[in-house]
């Protein structure tokens, strides 16, 4: 079913007994003024993918990658959460325990909008690790353009974000089927809801498919047709900050 962006946005009227998950992709957070990374040109902010989001074009050009994701920390930094972001900042206090919010993106607008409940499935701009050693990431927000090394073991310090090739981040992943299962069981509604993401990156491109398999209704709300459209239900064209206010408005008394 395709829903009219306008003139009357779609609600999800959620109630108190209802359970929501949440996927959100960089779409989200593109009217904070940050870009999405399936531009039309193939680059992540104007650097190829391959050189700054691999572990093989960290070992070629460890300093390039840091030179790389140091400004992103500055332009990331420089941005605010939106409307959207807020939105499901007070939805999540509504909802309690019944809200999952589970983000690709690394820019951590989310948790400065006031989400708690939020796991990032592709890591954060604002973790680093030690590429050799298995000291735990740490919160970091330096900013240089030479690769920093460890002080346990003198390996090249990484950000701590998933580059094409790498395992996600598993808890995100088992606290997703969790919440489809213990919704399930409970014979609640369930709704999934994706938010700018092109469904083009396995496994959160497969969330929608997993929560409809639990009985979940599926809603994608996002400006341009998504690889996995199908698997959805209910579709939303549209800004996020249009858009996710309004599926997510309290339901009137
Ligand atoms: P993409 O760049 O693939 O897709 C962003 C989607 O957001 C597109 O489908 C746009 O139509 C949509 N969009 C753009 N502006 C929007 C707006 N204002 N409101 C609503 N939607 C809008 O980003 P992701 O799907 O997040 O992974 O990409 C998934 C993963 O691919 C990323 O997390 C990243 C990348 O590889 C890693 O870094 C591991």
């Amino acid at each position: 079913m395709k829903e009219q962006a306008s003139p009357k946005l779609p609600s999800l009227d959620l109630q108190p007994v209802d359970r929501l998950l949440v996927l959100t992709g960089a779409g989200i957070s593109v009217e904070s003024g940050l870009r999405t990374f399936r531009g039309a040109d193939g680059l992540w902010e104007g650097e190829p993918v391959e050189a700054v989001a691999t572990p093989e074009g960290f070992e070629a050009d460890p300093d390039r990658v840091w030179t790389f994701y140091s400004r992103l920390r500055r332009v990331v930094g420089g941005a605010e959460p939106n409307q959207a972001h807020v939105a499901l900042a007070e939805a999540e206090r509504r909802l309690g325990d019944d809200f999952l919010l589970i983000t690709q993106n690394v820019d951590g607008l989310h948790q400065r909008a006031g989400s708690k409940r939020v796991y990032e499935i592709h890591g954060s701009l604002w973790r680093t690790r030690c590429s050799r050693c298995d000291r735990p990431a740490f919160t970091d927000t330096t900013e240089t353009t030479t690769a920093p090394r460890c002080d346990r073991c003198g390996g090249l310090l990484r950000p701590d974000i998933v580059w094409f090739g790498e395992a996600v981040d598993t808890e995100a992943d088992w606290r997703t089927r969790a919440f489809v299962q213990a919704a399930f069981r409970a014979q609640t509604r369930l709704v999934f809801l994706a938010v700018g993401t092109s469904g083009a990156v396995w496994p959160a491109s497969g969330f929608a498919r997993l929560a409809a398999s639990y009985g979940a209704e599926t809603w994608l709300a996002n400006l341009d047709p998504a690889d996995n459209e199908s698997d959805f239900r209910h579709i939303v064209r549209g800004p996020a900050t249009q858009v996710v206010p309004a599926l997510l408005a309290p339901p009137v008394a």
